[in-house]
């Protein structure tokens, strides 16, 4: 009881503590796949795609969440293909991602 609950206060620090230092993997996995894959739409806007960094596209988007954010990401929405139209892309893959483009609005 004790033991799990020591370990998982450390894990919520370590977290913590990756986070604080900006050196959360997760965003460089996220940065790799958006170049590969999103990049094309989400640097221009291609369709309306709200570009990454834009606070003003990305307000309401952003407000409903990363996990409805990647619903939408992984099952299509509007003009925006299912996983950027590359069925190879795992839900962590996209999970990444939405962690990287929410990120870029906070500077
Ligand atoms: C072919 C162009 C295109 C590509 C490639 C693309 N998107 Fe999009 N994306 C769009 C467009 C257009 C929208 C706006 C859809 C709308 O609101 O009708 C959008 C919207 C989104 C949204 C906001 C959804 C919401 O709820 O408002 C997310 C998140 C997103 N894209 C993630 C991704 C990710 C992750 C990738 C890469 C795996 C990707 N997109 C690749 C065109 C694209």
């Amino acid at each position: 009881m004790m033991i799990a609950r020591c370990a998982r206060l450390l894990l919520g620090m370590l977290i913590l503590l990756l986070i604080a230092c900006g050196k959360d993997p997760r965003l460089d996995e996220g940065l790799k796949v958006f170049t590969a894959n999103c990049k094309v739409c989400h640097a221009q806007g291609i369709n309306g795609a709200p570009i990454v960094g834009n606070k003003k596209m990305w307000g309401p988007r952003a407000a409903q969440g990363h996990s409805v954010l990647v619903s939408h990401a992984i099952s299509g929405y509007g003009l925006m293909p299912a996983r950027g139209g590359n069925p190879s892309l795992s839900d962590e893959d996209i999970s990444n991602v939405v962690l990287y483009m929410l990120s870029q609005l906070d500077n």
